[in-house]
């Protein structure tokens, strides 16, 4: 079988408990992560003073984060970086998706539909998106429309994980995707603070879901 029409063997999946204690153990930052009530995953990252960018690339992920997101997900196998820049793939390795070609990633394409990218292949995206048309200007690209990505991602196998790096909660579909944690994140004075919003491909009438995104028409109403 081609590596293109490999799918993820899907591993059993970790309990949040689990990640957690992996993130405490490999990172040995404070446990800043909790389980609410209704079992969501809610944290703050504090990321200190260190707020070098490691590429000097505009927007690039602060110092610590990939590894930070590495420790919450040892299982994951096929990493997507989705507006990857240039991401620091030591830190994390995985494929990159990127609209400009100076990054050289493994896919050139616009994050908004993802025709090139088999996204079924992938079990962890991790999406740093320009989060204004301000940024978006530093990358002379148009300001991208969320619920356009979050559509194209239902294409993800369930079970798949979506990181999304945000000031902005993308819309998404609640039957396609599940919220699971959230986390505030902090870097030093004089820097906007972000939200890290994690959700999981859930299996809710997947197929009909997959044939939305793709384009077909709804089937027949109920
Ligand atoms: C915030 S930067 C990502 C930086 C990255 N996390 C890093 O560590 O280098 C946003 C990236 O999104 C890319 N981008 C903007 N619009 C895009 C689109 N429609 N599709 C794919 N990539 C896009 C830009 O070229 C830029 O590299």
């Amino acid at each position: 079988m081609s590596r293109r029409t490999r799918p993820v063997v899907p591993a059993a999946p970790l309990t949040w408990e689990a990640r957690i204690d992996n993130y405490a153990r490999v990172t040995g930052f404070p446990r800043s992560l909790f389980l609410d009530e209704n079992g969501c995953v809610v944290g703050t990252w504090i990321m200190g003073n260190d707020y070098r960018v490691k590429s000097a690339y505009y927007g690039g992920y602060p110092a610590g984060y990939l590894r930070r997101m590495r420790a919450l997900f040892p299982d994951k196998r096929r990493v997507l970086h989705l507006f990857s820049g240039r991401v620091d793939l030591d830190a994390f390795p995985g494929d990159t998706v990127d609209i400009n070609p100076a990054c050289e990633p493994t896919y050139l394409d616009d994050a908004q539909r993802l025709e090139h990218v088999p996204l079924e292949e992938y079990d962890l995206v991790l999406a740093d998106p320009p989060y204004s048309v301000e940024d978006a200007d530093h990358y002379n690209t148009t300001m991208v429309k969320r619920n356009l990505v979050m559509r194209a991602l239902r294409r993800l196998p369930v079970g798949a994980h979506v990181v999304w790096l945000d000031q902005v909660l993308p819309m998404y579909r609640r039957d396609a995707f599940a919220q699971e944690a959230v986390i505030g994140m902090w870097k030093s004075t004089n820097h906007r603070f972000r939200g890290i919003t994690i959700f999981r491909r859930r299996d809710a009438a997947p197929s009909r879901i997959v044939a939305r995104a793709a384009g077909a028409p709804p089937a027949s109403p109920a």
